[in-house]
């Protein structure tokens, strides 16, 4: 094989030897009742699959050595971790199908808050906390942060009422609480619903850059392939709307020394964000000031016909 990736003629003699018509059989395998887009994407898979074996004369070892990745992530995951998820991860395929899904929102000019990657940290029912709270318990250092702004109409700028930002993040030690037996239950989680003014305000901490967690398949993948696991600090979202396209999203510490090394490729321009020295506030050394957009069903189908709202 050429190192090149362009198959060499010894290369192309040994696989001619190889059934031209497998892989069409295996395709061809697939029954009446399958769905359009599941013969469709599948197809598709199968195809990619085979060359990818054929193109990288891929042994029994090195496959079950695949084979043992996915199950080795499988049987980690717990509701508590999502190995599988990681390895997409740090393959970029989150990243990327997060891009493809959002596409045309998340570069237009004056477009909604743009998405990021979920990530394998969010938890369900975090706890609802009132306007102007802290999501911070039991953690003594940190950089305090006051967060606020609006969550608006990306198209006519008006306030949203009955909005909820699902927000979370690490701790300065890197860790999400459910990773950490020292943190409360939700510690640094929390939902804030908007009122008439779409305005929102909480306090939290500056984000620490972190670890991905690197004991499993995705670290195994990460050392092989001669990277690091590190994230740029940043802040998790989900926010949601009646009659809104909810969007998932992170924003990005600007000062950060990870900023455009992310383990999972997740940073967007227009993600990244400036904290800002602030006074008089004994709560907090720092302000975040940031509006999120959010368009409407009506507004995202008509403009951006990727979205299936
Ligand atoms: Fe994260």
């Amino acid at each position: 094989m050429a190192s090149n990736g362009i198959i060499d003629s010894e290369a192309r003699n040994r696989l001619h030897k190889l059934d031209p018509n497998f892989t069409q059989n295996v395709i061809s395998a697939t029954g009446l009742r399958a769905s359009p887009r599941m013969r469709k994407v599948m197809a598709s898979l199968i195809q990619h699959l085979h060359d990818f074996a054929r193109e990288n004369e891929i042994t029994v070892d090195e496959w079950m050595a695949g084979v043992e990745l996915i199950n080795e992530a499988g049987r980690m995951s717990t509701d508590r971790r999502n190995e599988g998820q990681l390895v997409c991860d740090v393959l970029g395929l989150e990243s990327l199908v997060d891009e493809i899904t959002y596409k045309l929102a998340s570069d237009a000019k004056d477009a909604p808050t743009a998405t990021a990657i979920l990530g394998p940290f969010w938890r369900e029912d975090a706890p609802a906390r009132k306007m102007g709270e802290t999501i911070v318990f039991g953690i003594e250092n940190g950089d305090r942060t006051y967060m606020h702004g609006q969550v608006l109409d990306y198209r006519t700028r008006k306030p949203i009422e009955g909005a909820e930002l699902d927000v979370w993040h690490t701790a300065p030690n890197g860790l999400y609480e459910q990773q950490d037996p020292d943190q409360p239950d939700m510690n640094l989680r929390g939902r804030f619903t908007t009122g008439k003014d779409g305005k929102y305000n909480f306090y939290c901490l500056r984000p620490t850059s972190y670890p991905i967690p690197y004991d499993g398949p995705a670290g195994k993948l990460l050392q092989l392939l001669d990277r690091h696991p590190m994230r740029p600090g940043h802040i998790h979202f989900i926010v949601t709307a009646p009659g809104y396209k909810p969007i998932v999203t992170q924003i990005f510490d600007r000062s950060d020394k990870h900023i455009t090394d992310d383990a999972v490729f997740a940073v967007k321009d227009s993600l990244v964000v400036d904290f800002l020295p602030y006074k008089g506030d004994p709560n907090a050394d720092f302000e975040l000031p940031y509006d999120f957009r959010l368009a409407s069903y009506d507004d995202a189908s008509k403009e951006f016909s990727s979205w299936d709202g």
